[in-house]
């Protein structure tokens, strides 16, 4: 698979799938940059090297309507400060008002080396969640090469992740070589005991790696979302008897919102013995302080480690772990969290196959 650094992009228009999918609060504010961060290498690369940069990304899940709290001016901003303020450059980026037609093509038209682009929302055309090849096609033509450096959507057939790589040259950016660098040193003699957490929302998508990720791991010890969606579903494992769901919750109106102190107790058990961790998704309901007690103390448990590869992912843990200052203490932490539990469970992701020479 080719790099960024194997295309001569000076005066190349360069079109980059980014994911600034970031949690935002109520009032639209960004809750927690560190996916735009993480997309910042790729960006000063580009930059320094003259190239006529174009970022795509989608925003929430806006299911193929314009909404407008999920319009990409806050991104717009975000990437202005952190390249201005922290990486002291003059740059220049302008936000297109859509993703195709006539009018994109006078932004393109006019786009000088080393400036950049930031086009709207993807997903406010359903065509790009459809895969629909006119939409791959027509984001295709504005550009002369497309880098991949949105790692949290590589497991996402979307046209602008499968798509667009079809009809023009392609490879990824240095978030995502990082990220397949530290993933693979997961799966290649990690040091054992490993165990996973799995916790956190898209219980669905998750339950459904569990038995490949039981396959490497020594333990997978999951949330009560994902203990109750495996008995209401009835999946059965290949070793259900490395399973492990909590034995106590927090239970509030009816719902377990919170691991309770047994299960606490047991999971720290299990973490203080792992030499190889990783963990996606939080324990509880982390929003509220009073259901994060689980979560923070796994976290803490897991950040106190010596000697221990750490790998942490996902929208909400990277939030959480963000929140309580702990990021650094982790050896690594994905961007992706649906697309890291598949790279782990071994499944082949689709935006990174799409970037496979063909033939
Ligand atoms: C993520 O948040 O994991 C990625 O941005 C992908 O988002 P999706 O699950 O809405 O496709």
């Amino acid at each position: 698979m080719k790099t960024v650094r194997d295309f001569n992009v000076k005066n190349k228009r360069v079109l980059v799938r980014c994911d600034f999918n970031v949690p935002l609060d109520e009032q639209g504010n960004i809750l927690n940059d560190f996916r735009i961060r993480q997309t910042i290498p790729t960006i000063k690369y580009l930059l320094k090297e003259k190239a006529k940069i174009i970022l795509m990304s989608h925003l929430g899940n806006p299911e193929g309507e314009m909404v407008p709290e999920l319009q990409m001016d806050k991104i717009q901003e975000r990437l202005i400060e952190i390249l201005e303020i922290s990486e002291h450059l003059d740059v220049s980026i302008t936000k297109t008002p859509s993703c195709k037609g006539y009018e994109i093509e006078k932004y393109i038209f006019g786009l000088e080396p080393s400036e950049i682009l930031l086009l709207e929302n993807l997903r406010f055309y359903k065509e790009e969640t459809d895969n629909d090849p006119e939409f791959a096609k027509s984001l295709s033509r504005l550009g002369d090469i497309y880098i991949n450096d949105a790692f949290g959507v590589c497991h996402r057939s979307h046209a602008s992740v499968v798509g667009v790589p079809q009809y023009l040259p392609c490879g990824i950016g240095f978030l995502i070589e990082k990220e397949i660098q530290n993933l693979e040193r997961l799966l290649k003699n990690p040091k054992k005991p490993m165990i996973a957490l799995i916790g956190g929302k898209k219980v669905g998508t998750k339950s459904k790696v569990i038995d490949k990720i039981l396959e490497v791991a020594d333990f997978v010890l999951i949330s009560g979302l994902i203990k109750e969606e495996i008995e209401k579903t009835g999946m059965v494992f290949k070793y259900p008897e490395k399973l492990i769901g909590p034995v106590d919750s927090i239970i509030c109106e009816g719902k377990g919102l919170d691991i309770g102190p047994k299960t606490i107790k047991l999971f720290k058990k299990k973490i203080r013995k792992a030499k190889t961790i990783f963990w996606n998704g939080p324990f509880g309901m982390t929003e509220k302080e009073e259901f994060q007690k689980g979560t923070f103390k796994i976290a803490k448990a897991i950040a106190r480690k010596w000697f221990c590869f750490s790998v942490a992912g996902g929208g909400e843990t990277i939030e959480f772990l963000n929140r309580k200052r702990l990021i650094s203490k982790f050896d690594h932490v994905s961007t992706g969290g649906g697309a890291m539990l598949s790279f782990i469970a071994g499944e082949p992701l689709p935006g990174l196959e799409a970037l496979r020479p063909k033939g």
